[in-house]
């Protein structure tokens, strides 16, 4: 047989093992066959990947790629394109766009928009407010891949619905066999200290960080797995960022309930105190906290309980993140580019194993998110997705060089070990040594759901 894509000599990564010996072969976007080095003779393209480590393509699966309405901080044609050039091959983009990705029309339309313009591939987040929770199963049927609930009031000022709402919400959607994933804010909270905050006079950095504590967190975050387990939906919470979160979600799984967590690389490897360093650049909802929260979220990777690491990739334009008042800074900054070779430093320092990497950055989104088998596997039958990586390639973070519309970055300097050197999207190499190189044939990848 005729292949259209031969990966030969690299060593290939699952969570369980790496081995060397076998090339892999992908046909009309599927990885046809996985036989010992030097079966396939007769391909269209070959990688050789020789010294190199093949891994399931990388799932990012929390990007605000900005399209519809905010085109002049992200659109998805630049945020496909530092996905790819970073080594990621499927996001899951957010819904806070304008208008909001909550109506069937709504995400027709983004569809509509993005369909031409993506180098990777993607799932779409929906929104539930107020009034939509009664669309939840035609969203579903429309291609929506993940719902989601804005708990606290954040970018794009999409309004969660009441407390019965959301317990309605968790019923309907349990019938979709889709999750909910939750940005867990508590809002009165963060108004209280808010005011305060103001009223005496604190326009620094760290006012952001004391304006939104742990508590704020790690109240919604309660909420959410009370409501949720009532209602028998399975639960994802994006972005946890404090012990009080890992603690909560660590007794909810042991308890046997389905939920999901991510953390990501600026909760792990900043704290506050760097915030001294950067200013508003780290600003970021939930923010970034002390040492002793990275350590519990460290715990938290290394124990289960946080089973995913996305990066929140949050773009907004320089004018919306310099500013001496940092209650007028707008919160994110982009991460989609800058994950995979962060991680891998941290593969290279013995943080944790290459092998735990792709549970978290591949098979478990996958899984949270229905897509498994086809995307976060290397098996016959899966798409022709990889990230290539070159452990021993070292380099330094230049935000000047991302492929962001907007690429201001707190990691911005940082000294990497660990690269990726190709991606591959269904059998297509669309990114080679850090550079886009072909066109962009990226796909809406549907949820695999039982009914
Ligand atoms: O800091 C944040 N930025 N947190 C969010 O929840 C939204 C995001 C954005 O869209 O900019
Ligand atoms: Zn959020
Ligand atoms: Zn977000």
């Amino acid at each position: 047989m005729k292949f259209d894509l031969v990966i030969r000599n690299g060593r290939i990564v699952s969570p369980q093992r790496t081995y060397a010996g076998d090339d892999i072969a992908v046909k009309d976007g599927k990885i046809a066959a996985i036989d010992r080095s030097g079966s396939f003779s007769d391909s269209k393209k070959t990688i050789d990947a020789a010294g190199k480590y093949i891994l399931p393509g990388i799932i990012d699966a929390h990007v605000h790629f900005r399209e519809p309405g905010y085109e002049y901080k992200e659109d998805f044609g630049t945020g496909s394109t530092a996905a790819a050039c970073g080594g990621v091959t499927t996001v899951m983009d957010m819904p806070n766009n304008l208008p909001f990705c909550s109506t069937p029309a709504a995400l027709k339309e983004k569809l509509r928009k993005i369909k031409s313009k993506a180098y990777v591939d993607y799932g779409l987040v929906v929104a539930i407010v107020g009034e939509t929770v009664e669309l939840i199963p035609a969203l579903a049927r429309a291609g929506a891949n993940v719902f989601k609930i804005f708990m606290g009031s954040t970018v794009g000022g999409v309004p969660a619905p009441d407390d019965g709402g959301m317990l309605r919400a968790f019923e309907r959607v349990r019938e979709t066999g889709l999750r909910v994933g939750v940005h867990a804010e508590n809002n009165p909270i963060m108004d209280y200290f808010t005011t305060k905050l103001k009223a005496a006079g604190r326009t620094d950095p760290l006012a952001h960080v004391e304006a939104r504590p742990a508590v704020a967190e790690a109240e919604a975050v309660q909420r959410a797995i009370l409501l949720a387990r009532t209602a028998g939906c399975r639960l994802h919470i994006c972005h946890l960022s404090s012990r009080e979160g890992v603690v909560l979600v660590r007794a909810a799984r042991a308890g046997g309930m389905d939920v999901s967590a991510e953390t990501g690389p600026h909760y792990l490897l900043l704290d506050e105190n760097y915030m001294k360093k950067v200013g508003g650049i780290m600003k970021i909802n939930p923010p970034v906290r002390s040492r002793d929260h990275a350590e519990a979220l460290w715990q938290g990777i290394l124990d289960g309980t946080i089973g995913m690491i996305d990066t929140d990739h949050s773009p907004h334009s320089r004018e919306e993140k310099f500013n001496d008042d940092i209650w007028k800074v707008s919160p994110g900054f982009v991460g989609v580019e800058t994950t995979v070779p962060l991680m891998l430093t941290q593969v290279n320092a013995g943080r944790l194993s290459l092998n735990h990497y792709v549970k978290l950055a591949a098979e478990n989104p996958a899984r949270a998110f229905n897509l498994y088998p086809r995307k976060g596997a290397i098996a016959v039958g899966s798409d022709g997705d990889f990230t290539i990586v070159d452990l021993d390639r070292e380099g330094t973070i230049d935000g000047n060089k991302l492929h962001s519309r907007n690429t201001v970055t707190p990691f911005d300097g940082w000294k990497v070990k660990g690269m990726p050197v190709y991606a591959v999207v269904r059998g297509n190499i669309v990114m080679k040594d850090g550079e886009i190189v072909g066109r962009p044939k990226g796909r809406h990848i549907k949820a695999i759901v039982r009914f």
